[in-house]
């Protein structure tokens, strides 16, 4: 019998496949298809203190491997997401983890305090947003303030783990990752979208309202590899792999890479089964593999 569960920051998750924050909603409407509780966990919309609209439509753009979003974190607000979402997730036997982003960095404390009180199993702190002025990008950037968010974060987020979401849109994506441990991360997740853009070559103008956006899919899998092999390599942290995961192979290269468990986003929009199939043939290659564990894969690349 293989052995499914992983572990990410002391939090079991009874399979390595969890869906991706801003790719599954508060999971009412995959409800429909499967119970919830098939997922290793789920990652709930991108929370704000307050609630918000997004960006203007245009906000997604289909390429040729892939999606440009700029949606702008719509979303109810933290408080909503406790009374309205939140006893709706915890129907289902899943690991629970809150998605937040702030303007400042008290903006991630008030938020993780109200995460921390209400009971999610984990909280994972977005400063690598491409769609948004202010926050966003603008911490994910910098290692100072990447820290300075980070340790705002688990000081108010109590005994629940911090896991710090990068972003791909680095020179160093290594520099960010050490200070976030510096500053007491308990996990990393990576990586979020790669900033991006098209243009309707008759109009002249990008498809995109706010011009640019950022690119899931596909397409941005084997930068996700690299970037999880490298960040694995200096940080002691367990790593949440994503970008671009839609099979069982893909989720595979991300834990040979460093990854304890993976990520599906994009690929639900194909297919809400996804994250199903991913799993399931996870299990395949592990088996196929002689592996007692599917954890065994995480680390076991051979780099020549
Ligand atoms: C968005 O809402 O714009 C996407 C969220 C993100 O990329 O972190």
């Amino acid at each position: 019998m293989l052995d499914l569960s992983v572990s990410l920051a002391g939090v079991t998750l009874k399979n390595p496949v969890v869906v991706a924050s801003g790719t599954f909603g508060f999971g009412r409407e995959y409800s429909q298809f499967y119970d919830l509780g098939e997922l290793g966990g789920v990652c709930a919309k991108g929370l704000t203190l307050h609630p918000r609209t997004g960006n203007p439509a245009p906000r997604i753009a289909e390429t040729p491997m892939g999606i440009l979003n700029s949606v702008g974190l719509e979303n109810p607000g933290v408080d909503a997401f406790i009374s309205q979402e939140l006893p709706f997730l915890r129907q289902f036997d899943t690991k629970i983890i809150a998605n937040i982003s702030g303007n400042t960095p008290e903006e991630y404390g008030v938020m993780c305090e109200k995460l921390s009180a209400a009971g999610v199993d984990m909280i994972e702190v977005n400063i690598s947003c491409p769609n948004v002025k202010a926050g966003g990008l603008a911490y994910g950037t910098r290692p100072e303030l990447a820290a300075e968010v980070t340790e705002m974060a688990k000081k108010h987020a109590g005994s629940v783990p911090v896991m710090v979401k990068l972003s791909p849109n680095v020179t160093d994506i290594t520099e960010i990752a050490k200070a976030v441990e510096g500053a007491g991360a308990d996990a990393l997740s990576l990586i979020n979208t790669i900033r991006g853009m098209r243009i309707d070559v008759n109009t002249r103008r990008p498809i995109l309202k706010m011009n640019t956006g950022g690119l899931s899919g596909p397409a941005v899998l084997p930068v996700a590899v690299r970037m999880v092999w490298e960040v694995s390599q200096v940080v002691d942290l367990p790593i949440l792999g994503m970008g671009g995961v839609s099979k069982g192979e893909d989720g595979a290269q991300l834990m040979l890479a460093g990854a304890s468990a993976v990520a599906v986003g994009t690929a639900l929009f194909a297919d809400p089964f996804a994250p199903l199939k991913v799993r399931d043939e996870l299990a395949d290659i592990a088996g196929r593999q002689g592996l007692s564990a599917v954890r065994e894969l995480t680390g076991g690349v051979r780099p020549w």
